[in-house]
């Protein structure tokens, strides 16, 4: 099937800045293509502080859907009409949607973490979990844990009133009384990790170009741990190959990635994602990001 732009060509953007870097139009086109639709996800540098205005002309223009990336996702959370739960929670959001005139905001990268874990047949509940990174990433994570129903939080951040803040919100927002907050300390992450069932680097520590990168000392890893690293390029970070050489269950960030493409095909074109179209997504990112560098 010829798959041409045409008059009719729909578009669901991809705003961030930088967002050269990107795998999402080579995942999602994928996706569309196979789904058949004429629609296409473009990317768009956008810098901080114009997202209102690029967004009116979007929503004027009849774009579907904006995908929303660093440094966006407050100014996206504030510009919508409605939002979801989640991002109510998040007081951010990664996606608007354009429905009757009006601005949807959706968070989706707690669902995107949560089903990640959940494929890999790794159950949050009653689980003893430290996230290392409490930026964007890790605060969604932490909300999406608890709802989750895990256990206890201890959440380690490098500037620790980060930390502190996301702590205060778990209390206050839903009750949840079983987290702890420490310093970004080898030796803290050490004696910690002794009693957690999983940990999640959600720092962007050991990203490319900085691989030798590792946001935990490596002697703190035991095998019942699981370790769930979010960054995703590269794959295979120097914290998930040090946790194979312990025995830990690891799972890498590229899951993370589709489930959030997932979430926005579905939410923007009203369509279920099958998973067929899951396993092309998969593998359309592991083949680029294997093929970069
Ligand atoms: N797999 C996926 O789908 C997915 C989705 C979202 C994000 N990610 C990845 O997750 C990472 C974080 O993303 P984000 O959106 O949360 O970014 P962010 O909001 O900018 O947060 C960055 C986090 O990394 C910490 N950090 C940065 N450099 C550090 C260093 N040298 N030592 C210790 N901590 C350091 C920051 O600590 P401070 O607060 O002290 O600065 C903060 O906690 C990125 O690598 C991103 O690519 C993956």
């Amino acid at each position: 099937m010829a798959w041409e732009i045409d008059a009719r060509t729909k578009i669901i953007a991809l705003v961030g800045d930088p967002i050269e870097h990107s795998l999402t139009p080579q995942i999602q086109n994928a996706a569309l293509k196979k789904l058949g639709v004429n629609v296409r996800n473009i990317a768009f540098r956008v810098p901080k502080g114009l997202l209102r205005d690029v967004v009116k002309g979007f929503k004027v223009a009849g774009v579907l859907g904006v995908m929303v990336t660093i440094p966006h996702k407050e100014d996206a959370f504030k510009i919508a009409d409605e939002r979801d739960k989640f991002a109510e929670l998040m007081g951010s959001a990664n996606l608007l949607v354009f429905k009757d005139k009006r601005v949807i905001a959706y968070s989706t990268d707690g669902y995107a973490a949560s089903r990640s874990l959940r494929e890999t047949g790794i159950d949050i509940r009653g689980k003893c979990v430290a996230i290392v990174g409490t930026g964007g990433a890790g605060r969604a994570l932490a909300f999406q844990f608890v709802l989750d129903g895990a256990r206890k939080l201890t959440l380690f951040n490098r500037t620790i009133e980060k930390a502190k803040k996301l702590g205060d919100e778990l209390k206050r927002k839903l009750g949840f009384s079983e987290v702890r907050v420490l310093a970004y300390d080898p030796d803290l992450i050490r004696s910690e990790l002794k009693n957690c069932d999983l940990l999640v680097n959600a720092t962007s520590v050991g990203m490319h170009p900085n691989e030798t990168g590792i946001p935990i000392p490596a002697d703190a890893l035991h095998r019942d741990l699981v370790v769930f690293d979010i960054v995703y390029n590269p794959v295979r970070t120097r914290l998930l190959k040090e946790a194979k050489r312990k025995g830990c269950k690891t799972v890498d960030g590229v899951p993370m990635l589709v489930y959030t493409n997932e979430k926005a095909i579905e939410l923007c074109l009203g369509v279920k994602v099958t998973d067929e179209l899951i396993k092309l997504m998969l593998r359309i990112c592991y083949k680029a990001l294997r093929h970069r560098h």
